[in-house]
């Protein structure tokens, strides 16, 4: 196991009605407070007016960033930047799935620097200081909702770039499972897909004696595949609900992941694509990261194995490790298929045509990846195993 330092300042509060504790949470950071959320789900499910009348009811002032997109844009950060500057504003409210937290977290840090905030998200500057925010969660999915992660769309150049700093964390998340009882069936899968995902960029590592973390990742996994399915029958299932949002949150809040540094190449590789085609995260992952695994099964064939034993079932009897780990990796695909994520880029109407453009776009830091280093070939060969 390699040394650690676990840091996470968010305050978690879960369950049905919990939203009454904004009236707790928010008046400790001001007053002045820009509510930030996406194209109109809260409005068609009710949310926003509960919201509203709990902002209300606490004498806050209310502004409002509207229309965040999927895929949250450098433009709507810029408007939100705006508004916090020439307002005032004291504290932000996130009320939506992982663009909106993600949205926030940008403009949040972009209201305390004097340049752009794209120099934030290009890492180009260090975002220091940022108003407070906390969120009220509505998709299961990205686990922004406790982590300092933010991913920034730049469409006028076509760039995707995940960043962060110690003072993007939410002060507060609101989790209550009903609020995502509306998510569509396809978002649902997205965001087990994207889930799933993140605990199997934490368990492709190179570090030895990890026995508990891996016992977890490989429980929440588990857990996501027995939950997924009953979920998908039945999308105002209190309990299913609040399993998969809870699985979520762990997923990527740093608690599966101590002691260890997972690969997360994949999600390099998926934000490529959706820089440039505008795809689901969590389609793009599901369509990527068994080829991944295909593609670097050689690096350490007994961590696939382990994966395919104790996730998927696998007999590994008279196998190789490869033979076994492979098992797993078609297991994998074979349940993704079977909930209806998509597997082939051509899914999404995607040709060889902008093969290179996407591997340029991925490549701009270098080689990369924890678990195998990927270069500009692997890149390559990877989109062209997902057509
Ligand atoms: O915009 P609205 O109208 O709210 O609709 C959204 C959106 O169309 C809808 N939705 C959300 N909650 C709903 C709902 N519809 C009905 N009922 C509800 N309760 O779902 C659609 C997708 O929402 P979005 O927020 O885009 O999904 P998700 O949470 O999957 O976030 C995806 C973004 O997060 C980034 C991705 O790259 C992508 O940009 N990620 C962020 C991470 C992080 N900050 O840690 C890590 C992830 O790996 C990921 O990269
Ligand atoms: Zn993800």
């Amino acid at each position: 196991m390699d040394n650690f330092t676990f840091y996470n300042p968010t305050k978690l509060i879960f369950g049905k009605g919990q939203l009454e504790e904004l009236k707790n949470e928010v008046p400790q950071y001001g007053k002045k407070v820009l509510l930030v959320y996406g194209g109109g789900s809260i409005k068609r499910n009710g949310l926003y007016d509960s919201v509203m009348n709990t902002l209300n009811e606490i004498g806050a002032e209310v502004f409002e960033l509207s229309g965040v997109e999927p895929n949250p844009r450098l433009s709507t950060v810029h408007k939100g930047v705006k508004i916090c500057k020439e307002e005032g504003i004291e504290f932000l409210l996130a009320v939506g799935g992982g663009s909106v937290i993600d949205c926030t977290k940008a403009i949040a840090a972009g209201a305390k620097y004097d340049g752009d905030a794209w120099d934030l998200v290009t890492k180009k500057a260090f975002a220091s200081e940022a108003l407070p925010f906390g969120t009220v969660l509505t998709l299961a999915a990205t686990g922004s909702e406790m982590n300092a992660g933010s991913v920034i769309t730049n469409w006028e150049t076509n760039e995707k770039y995940g960043w962060g700093s110690p003072v993007t964390f939410p002060k507060f998340s609101i989790l209550d499972p009903v609020n995502t009882f509306t998510v569509p069936k396809d978002q649902t899968i997205y965001g087990i897909v994207d889930m799933m995902s993140h605990v199997l960029e934490h368990y492709f590592h190179l570090t030895e004696n990890t026995e508990f973390q891996d016992r977890m990742a490989e429980s929440l996994l588990l857990t996501v595949m027995e939950t997924a399915p009953k979920l998908l029958e039945d999308l105002e299932n209190y309990e299913y609900r609040a399993t998969i949002l809870y699985s979520g949150t762990m997923a990527l809040n740093g608690i599966l992941n101590m002691g260890y540094r997972g690969d997360w190449a994949t999600h390099n590789i998926e934000h490529a694509v959706s820089a440039v085609y505008d795809i689901p995260h969590g389609g793009g992952l599901a369509i990527l990261f068994p080829n991944w695994m295909k593609h670097n099964l050689k690096v350490k064939p007994e961590r696939f194995k382990k994966m395919a034993v104790r996730v998927f079932g696998v007999n590994p009897e008279g196998k190789t490790d490869e033979e076994a780990g492979l098992e797993g990796i078609e297991k994998l695909r074979e349940f993704w298929n079977s909930i209806g994520a998509p597997s082939r880029l051509a899914d999404y109407d995607i040709d060889d045509s902008k093969l290179e453009v996407m591997a340029d776009k991925a490549m701009v830091n270098g080689e990369f990846g924890n678990f195998a280093k990927l270069n500009r070939d692997d890149v390559l060969e990877i989109y062209r195993k997902s057509l």
